[in-house]
């Protein structure tokens, strides 16, 4: 091959007019570079739907999405006045009469500002949803990566309200020519009732799962969902990286207490905590320390002890960072100061004591384990790969499914970061905005 020759005589000519030291460094530079390039690529902390990284799965399902049409008159609407959406993959063998659903995640929208912005992208408006959704984690039908849900009937449904599935405006707002419906809650209900008569409404085990801003939906939503199906069938719920800390920032403040009172108040969402109290802020309702408290069915609270997203937005909010003193620190774990890590230790054991309530349901599990991570069920890597952390010796999808099948009680915590050496850290190339 003529281009082959061509290229080894280059090679020959540099190599020896760099001498041959030189050359190795250089080569080996290059080989460290592409190294640090595909582990930086790896890190993501989603795999991006256009580069799949299949960590020797095979490819994901793409999964056709569905629009929720006919519940105008019902006022089902995301932000911007689209029908609302979800993904249906249908359950074979075994798994034909056995239901999980995951409620997406996305942040959510604090004022007409960023819910305007919202309105614009695909956590806002089904006019710009994918129209087809690659199923990893918890939702792929591959028994290698998803040994105990592999073939049930599964959905994605589509986060497109900015309130974790709960508020319930009656009329379109307005703010000045620009409209919003906040509609979460009967999105979620339009969503329900078409899937229930897809064949929910006869399942014999069902899984409410949900990551991040869905995974606050999950604790929201959780009682709700039992309520709609048989007496007879099984009915958990899992909430991977929504237990959101109603905690003091780096700075002093309670910044994250103050965002969500700003949603809740844009969103009216107190109809759905009756049991807030009325000398709470409206915000405060809105953590799942609060709303976990009255739930009745059996949850699942999967959870980094150092979760990104909430070192990010809750614990070294930009806004409380003016120096950027933080900066680093919280795209890289390794990265932060003994003073930082002691703070994340803080964090650490704010998210402890916050869920002790918990710990001693006996039908609840709990996986916290110390990751700088987030959103472990729907990665493929996180949820089962080899590279997946491990407590016990358990990936998270091995705990959830014990848990689930009552194979053991499941309470893993952790010990402290950096003690786990099967841990998976994401590097962030950026930080992420948020409003
Ligand atoms: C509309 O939204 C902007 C930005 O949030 C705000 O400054 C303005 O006061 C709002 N107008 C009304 C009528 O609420
Ligand atoms: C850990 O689990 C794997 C299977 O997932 C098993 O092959 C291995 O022997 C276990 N190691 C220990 C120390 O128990």
């Amino acid at each position: 091959m003529p281009g082959t020759s061509t290229a080894r005589h280059l090679f020959r000519l540099w190599w020896r007019r760099l001498g041959p030291r030189a050359a190795a460094a250089l080569l080996a530079a290059a080989f460290a570079l592409l190294l640090l390039a595909v582990s930086r690529y790896a890190a993501a902390p989603t795999p991006r739907p256009t580069h799949p990284s299949t960590y020797g799965h095979r490819l994901p399902a793409l999964v056709d999405i569905t629009l929720v049409h006919g519940t105008a008159d019902k006022g089902a609407l995301c932000l911007d006045g689209t029908p609302p959406a979800y993904h249906f993959q249908p359950g074979f063998g075994d798994g034909a009469h056995s239901w999980l659903l995951h409620l997406d995640g996305g942040s959510w929208c604090r004022n007409f500002e960023s819910c305007a912005r919202r309105k614009l992208t695909n956590l806002g408006s089904s006019a710009h949803m994918e129209t087809r959704a690659e199923f990893v984690g918890i939702l792929s039908d591959d028994q290698s990566q998803n040994p105990d849900f592999y073939n049930w009937n599964k959905v994605k449904i589509r986060y497109c309200d900015g309130a974790s599935f709960s508020g319930d405006v009656q009329d379109e707002v307005k703010n000045g020519t620009a409209g919003f419906f906040f509609r979460g809650q009967r999105i979620w209900e339009a969503v329900m009732a078409e899937l229930l008569s897809k064949g929910l409404n006869r399942a014999k085990q069902a899984f409410l799962t949900g990551c991040s801003a869905g995974g606050l939906s999950t604790y929201i939503h959780c009682d709700d969902f039992r309520a709609l199906l048989p007496k007879a069938s099984t009915v958990k719920c899992l909430a991977d990286g929504g237990f959101f800390l109603d905690v003091e920032d780096i700075s002093g403040r309670r910044y994250m207490r103050a965002f969500y009172n700003d949603v809740a108040r844009l969103q009216d969402v107190h109809k759905k905590f009756p049991r807030c109290g009325s000398d709470m802020e409206p915000g405060q309702c809105f953590f799942p320390q609060e709303v976990a408290k009255s739930i009745a069915t059996p949850m699942f609270i999967l959870n980094p002890a150092y979760d990104v997203w909430q070192v990010e937005h809750v614990l070294s909010p930009e806004a409380s960072d003016p120096q950027n003193l933080w900066l680093e620190c919280k795209m890289d774990i390794t990265k932060c100061s003994s003073k930082q890590l002691e703070i994340l230790q803080g964090f650490r054991k704010s998210l402890l004591d916050a869920i002790d309530e918990f710990k001693n349901r006996r039908d609840w599990g709990l996986f916290i384990d110390s990751c700088f991570i987030h959103c472990q069920s729907t990665s493929t890597l996180a949820w089962h790969s080899p590279s997946a952390a491990r407590i016990n010796n358990k990936t998270a999808a091995e705990a959830v499914g014990d848990w689930f099948f009552d194979r053991r009680e499941v309470k893993d915590i952790d010990c402290e970061y950096p003690c786990n050496p099967t841990c998976y850290n994401v590097v962030l190339d950026q930080p992420s905005k948020e409003d």
